[in-house]
């Protein structure tokens, strides 16, 4: 099922090989440059407030084609990296990347999805990442929770993620199902607001959160990238131009948000 819904389409996205060849993400926009600097950014801009640095262990968990992977060695000079995904088609493709790399002792990939990540041991994590990808969880707050027991002392969940406002919930719910949910293949539990998620956060009493609204550098810039001839003449790209056009419509009426979540576990 997973392989249907994430295939390697994303390859076609990408436009500048020194800024990754296989970015599967929104973006992070600061002018009109390259999709594949704005992939870039966004895994950037995480792991810069992530804090990741070289004696981190990190589980990266829906990795897409594994572009962030090769980011966290190169950038971050990480050394201990376990990537779980749902997709054997992105994780073949991820593979091939790491193997050409010559990385296969560093970077260690694992076929799964978010529910799987209790199969690691206690305290095996230092950083826990879900990048532009925590709405498709089975569900996002259990992740949270599962992520508890696998980071060491003074480690931390970091997340890009999307959230319906609370504009949209007020919307009778059959709609935001059939409409948000199952466009996005958004597990309907995760459609809460911002504050709503912080609240279950607070109530753990296990991480400081620090969150920070990025939408006007998500949305616009991602939605704006569809409407550049080249991309508009390129063939195979129906279903993300599709979903570029509801996301412009979703973020111009402020339906729905972009967050950096940096989760803390209390020592
Ligand atoms: C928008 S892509 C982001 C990919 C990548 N993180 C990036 O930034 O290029 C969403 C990813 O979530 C993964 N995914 C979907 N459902 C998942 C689940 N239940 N658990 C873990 N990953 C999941 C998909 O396989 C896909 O690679």
């Amino acid at each position: 099922m997973y392989e249907t819904l994430f295939g390697t389409d994303e390859l076609k996205l990408n436009d500048e090989d020194k800024y990754g060849l296989s970015w599967a993400n929104l973006g992070f926009w600061d002018g009109n440059h390259s999709y594949s600097k704005a992939g870039r950014n966004l895994a950037i801009e995480l792991g810069k407030s992530l804090k990741l640095s070289k004696k981190d262990r990190v589980l990266d968990v829906g990795f897409g084609l594994g572009e962030q992977l090769l980011l966290w060695h190169s950038f971050f000079q990480i050394n201990s990296i376990v990537g779980i995904n749902p997709s054997n088609i992105q994780n073949d493709y991820a593979q091939s990347r790491i193997i050409q790399e010559g990385l296969s002792d560093k970077i260690v990939l694992n076929s799964g999805n978010s529910r799987d990540i209790i199969q690691f041991d206690s305290n095996k994590f230092d950083k826990i990442i879900a990048l532009d990808c925590a709405y498709h969880f089975d569900t996002r707050l259990k992740f949270v929770r599962d992520s508890i027991d696998l980071l060491s002392e003074g480690g931390a969940v970091g997340m890009i993620d999307i959230f319906p406002t609370e504009k949209i919930l007020k919307w009778p719910q059959k709609i935001i199902k059939s409409m948000i949910a199952k466009f996005f293949h958004i597990n309907k539990k995760n459609l809460i607001s911002i504050r709503e998620f912080e609240k279950e956060i607070e109530n753990i009493k296990i991480f400081k959160p620090e969150i920070t609204d990025i939408s006007n550098n998500v949305f616009p810039g991602f939605c704006d990238y569809f409407n550049r001839k080249i991309i508009k003449d390129k063939s195979g790209l129906k279903k993300m131009k599709i979903t570029s056009m509801v996301l412009r419509y979703l973020h111009n009426r402020d339906y729905i948000r972009a967050f950096k979540i940096i989760l803390n576990k209390r020592i």
